[in-house]
């Protein structure tokens, strides 16, 4: 069946690879890829400014679109710095497409969440599906919002949501910037561009990772998943493994040896204090069959062998 997919924040880091993957799945054309500025991709592609409703609405008459991916958002540290922008574009927007998405019939909308969504009075360990949601950044705040919104339109007008509570994405294909997860991704490109890394962490602030291809895998077959099997609209628990930048650090220096790293906490070692160690995903698990392929080190390998270095 051909499909009309619409992506918000495609230039992002999920959104750079998601929407390859779409179009490989759906076809070019059936994919439109949106954002604030222009996108180095072939196929369909338009701005948008998400925040501007008017517009979001002209994209959905116009392609007739029946799959919304709300990819756009401001993360955890960055959205302290402008917290009502960071509403507007996590929260407003998302309300803004639920709204449209009712209005012209749209079968189906992603939401991304967050492990933000978690705050100092959630058990940091085995974090369950059904906890304390206390967040204490404006980002989780939003998202948390977000998912109540997605449970209540589901609930109340039959809308067909899915959103995942993303923990710190490790990818080689984009550089994610403004979160608190982002030293992850950092590390690698230190040890192989200048061999020591600053981390803004503890050495030992233990957070839960996915690798990018898990983040696909995840994403996609969340979507594929036939609807009686999706039991929430909120964002669904979701891990693939946890690690301290130590643990990171260590399992880098064992390839690159000489590979140096120091420890100089910031304003997101609270952000990362307030959120969860390790996440069960058994919900995820037996609703839709989630399985992770990547642990820390195939992870650390797969990166390794990927990232292209001038
Ligand atoms: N990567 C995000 C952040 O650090 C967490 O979802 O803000």
């Amino acid at each position: 069946m051909s499909r009309s997919i619409l992506v918000t924040g495609s230039g992002g880091q999920i959104g750079t690879v998601l929407v390859k993957k779409l179009r490989e799945k759906y076809g070019n054309d059936n994919v439109i890829a949106t954002d604030l500025r222009e996108l180095d991709l072939a196929g369909p592609q338009e701005i948008l400014d998400v925040t501007d409703v008017a517009r979001l609405e002209e994209l959905i008459v116009k392609y007739k679109v029946d799959e919304v991916y709300h990819l756009a958002a401001l993360l955890s540290s960055k959205g302290e710095q402008n917290i009502n922008l960071t509403w507007k574009i996590n929260f407003e927007a998302y309300k803004a497409i639920l709204e449209l998405a009712v209005k012209y019939k749209i079968d189906k909308v992603f939401f991304p969440s967050t492990i933000g969504i978690y705050g100092s009075t959630t058990p940091k360990q085995d974090t369950p599906q059904h906890s304390v949601f206390e967040p204490e950044t404006i980002y989780g705040i939003s998202k948390f919002t977000g998912e109540l919104w997605s449970e209540y339109y589901r609930n109340r007008y039959n809308l067909d949501v899915r959103s995942l509570r993303f923990p710190g994405v490790i990818s080689h294909e984009v550089i994610p910037s403004g979160g608190t997860t982002d030293f992850s991704v950092e590390m690698f490109y230190a040890a192989l561009q200048t061999g020591h890394y600053q981390c803004y962490l503890e050495a030992d602030t233990m957070l839960p990772m996915i690798y990018m291809d898990d983040t696909i895998k995840a994403i996609m077959d969340l979507m594929a998943a036939p609807e009686e099997d999706i039991s929430l609209s909120l964002g669904y628990n979701l891990s693939g493994f946890s690690v301290t930048p130590l643990q990171l650090y260590n399992e880098i220096v064992k390839r690159i040896p000489g590979f140096t790293i120091s420890y100089d906490p910031d304003d997101r070692q609270k952000i990362a204090d307030s959120w969860s160690e390790t996440i069960d995903d058994s919900r995820a698990r037996s609703d839709w069959q989630w399985k992770p392929d990547y642990d820390l080190k195939n992870t650390v390998d797969v990166m390794l062998a990927n990232i292209k270095v001038s």
